[in-house]
């Protein structure tokens, strides 16, 4: 079976991949910040530790991992909503918004581009938000939130272009207003569990014309 790595499975959207992953009995490495939220046991899960900023978990996790195969890459681990208003900015939480938004996913690609390589399916799909899109902000605010998605954006640009010639499909999805703790309200208007169906069905027909793309969790695309 295919080999699927994810970010952020401790809760929502990261933890509903992981189990329909595995419900599809795919081989999924599901990574966590805290041990106490390690998936339960289940065929062909692996439950890893990798805080997105701690240089040192991604060292070790690739220590593990060594050459192995990896078919998609889910980098979904990030942080939001900032409600900070100009004249009480939190600065410390705006660096830690690109820490964890924004550079984590860049390490977690140079980290495994060479597993991703040697996979079948070549995917890597990041979970980033329409919160990003410059052209579509029509209400402002959010800085540091709104800026490290849409720097995300750019790195996975880059990053489709400089993997192309090795067979790598790259693809920024936005979720939807998920009912999830980073969905910040019980009211958001989609279930997580439709949510990550839909962006998997996204993947699942990723081919090489889509790289580089940004696509809402239903597939229409989105603009930068
Ligand atoms: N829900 C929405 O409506 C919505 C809309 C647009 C985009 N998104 C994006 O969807 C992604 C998932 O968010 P969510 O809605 O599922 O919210 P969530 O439940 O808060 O999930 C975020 C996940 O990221 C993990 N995380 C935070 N810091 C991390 C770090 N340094 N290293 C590794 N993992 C870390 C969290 O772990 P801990 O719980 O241990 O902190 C948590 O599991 C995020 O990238 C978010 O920006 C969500």
């Amino acid at each position: 079976m295919p080999t699927v790595l994810i970010t952020g499975c401790d809760t929502g959207i990261g933890r509903e991949f992981a189990q329909q992953y595995v419900r599809d009995a795919w081989d999924v490495i599901a990574t966590y910040r805290d041990p106490d939220n390690q998936l339960e046991h289940a065929t062909g899960l692996r439950n890893r530790k990798l805080d997105v900023t701690i240089a040192e978990d991604f060292h070790e996790l690739k220590a593990d991992l060594g050459d192995e195969p990896l078919d998609l890459i889910v980098s979904n681990a990030g942080v939001g909503l900032d409600t900070g208003k100009l004249g009480s900015l939190d600065y410390d939480y705006v660096r830690t918004m690109y820490e964890i938004n924004t550079i984590g996913p860049l390490r977690l690609v140079e980290t495994f581009v060479d597993n991703l390589t040697s996979g079948t399916q070549r995917r890597l799909a990041t979970v980033t938000s329409r919160m990003g899109s410059i052209g579509l902000n029509l209400s402002g605010g959010h800085y540091g939130y709104r800026a490290s998605k849409a720097g995300l954006n750019a790195i996975m640009r880059s990053l489709a272009i400089d993997l192309f010639p090795r067979g790598i499909t790259v693809v920024s999805l936005h979720p939807g207003w998920v009912d999830t703790a980073g969905g910040g309200s019980p009211n958001a208007a989609i279930p997580v569990a439709e949510s990550v169906a839909s962006m998997r069905n996204v993947i699942r027909w990723l081919g090489s014309h889509e790289t580089g793309q940004v696509y809402s969790y239903d597939g229409t695309p989105l603009t930068w």
